[in-house]
């Protein structure tokens, strides 16, 4: 398969910087939403035809360049037992974590077999458009577990949890960490084409404390793919200067939050690895004419960096103008960004 996003992710020079965005299958969606008036979220997922559906809907729809697959990180919570709702308020669970039910969790591997039928199914429906798989990293997975009220946002059950009780976080971060790596080598397996960890809380703890504790899973994880020849893609959102510590050993590409900006990212990371990112999405709120300084801004750094995809600082916000993001991904298609 020859595709701008595979060439610039296994180090081949490209005329532009492909173009993807996290939390680009579904959310802003005129027709995605459409779809949410009939069907849950749940269902969406677990259904080969509509999580196909939803999947591709971004190529035609914005014209991304990889497509990324609609599930959800806490479905590997599902996996071991954990009741998994999906509310209007946001994901909870019935059962969250406490030290009473932590040693009756087991993982069933079978429940995450309708994910790899649909990733068999999106390949048979597009061959040529590179699938992305997922799954979220041990902590920000941890935090969720503990999550039984889907209106409280803190994570303070899941952080005191962590640091009380130190040798249950441990055993529990290990389980998710076993049956991550499972579940990345079923979706290589199955066909995905690059693989992405959503670290997205890595900042909620001292960047030292995730290096030392949690860094040595991720990267287990992000190895399993590697073993099966999949390139990754690893997003330790709020890492700040944590991110010198990102080598090769770790991850083919890394994944930038918006709060460093990309050219001193791209000084602290090691330039054997590739950077991400890393577009503010709440940008896509102002004025067409703002988004044309930010990306006029980018043609530098895009220009003497080969190794570099374009998406967001985090996902997509619910209520952003999709007509903005495919005007973002036109302007990185036909601009001329003086690659020799
Ligand atoms: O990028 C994509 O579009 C692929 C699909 C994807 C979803 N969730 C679909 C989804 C991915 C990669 C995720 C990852 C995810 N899920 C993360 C890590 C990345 C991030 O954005 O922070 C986290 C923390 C979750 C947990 C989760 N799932 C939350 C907090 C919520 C509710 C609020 C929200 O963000 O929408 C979900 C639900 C969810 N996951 C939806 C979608 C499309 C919303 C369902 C809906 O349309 O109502």
């Amino acid at each position: 398969m020859s595709s701008i996003f595979l060439d610039t992710l296994s180090g081949n020079k490209t005329t532009r910087p492909p173009v993807w965005f996290m939390r680009q299958a579904g959310r802003i969606l005129p027709s995605y939403q459409k779809l949410k008036l009939k069907y849950s979220f749940h269902d969406m997922m677990k259904n080969k035809e509509l999580a196909s559906q939803v999947t591709l809907m971004p190529i035609d729809d914005l014209g991304v360049d990889a497509a990324i697959l609609f599930s959800d990180i806490l479905i590997i919570p599902e996996s071991i037992g954990m009741k998994l709702e999906f509310t209007d308020n946001g994901p909870k669970f019935h059962n969250p974590i406490s030290l009473n039910n932590i040693s009756s969790l087991s993982f069933d591997a079978t429940k995450l077999d309708y994910v790899y039928s649909n990733i068999k199914q999106i390949k048979s429906i597009n061959k040529k458009t590179p699938l992305i798989g997922f799954c979220g990293g041990p902590l920000t997975t941890f935090l969720f577990m503990f999550r039984g009220d889907e209106k409280d946002k803190s994570f303070n059950n899941a952080l005191k949890f962590f640091y009380s009780n130190k040798k249950e976080s441990v055993y529990l971060l290990e389980k998710l960490t076993e049956a991550s790596i499972e579940y990345v080598q079923g979706q290589a397996s199955s066909g995905i084409d690059c693989f992405q960890l959503f670290e997205t809380y890595c900042g909620i703890i001292p960047s030292e404390l995730y290096k030392k504790l949690i860094l040595p899973l991720s990267t287990k994880i992000l190895e399993a793919a590697k073993q099966k020849n999949v390139p990754t893609i690893f997003f330790p959102k709020n890492f700040n200067d944590g991110l010198r510590y990102i080598n090769k050993d770790i991850c083919d590409f890394v994944s930038i939050d918006w709060n460093l900006s990309i050219e001193y990212a791209r000084k602290i990371v090691d330039s054997k690895v590739g950077i991400q990112g890393n577009m503010n999405p709440r940008l896509f709120y102002s004025s067409y004419d703002d988004i044309d300084i930010y990306l006029n801004n980018l043609l530098k750094f895009g220009e003497h960096n080969d190794d570099w995809i374009f998406n967001l600082g985090h996902g997509f916000l619910p209520d952003i103008d999709y007509k903005k993001v495919k005007y973002v991904v036109q302007w990185i298609k036909e601009t001329n960004w003086n690659r020799n």
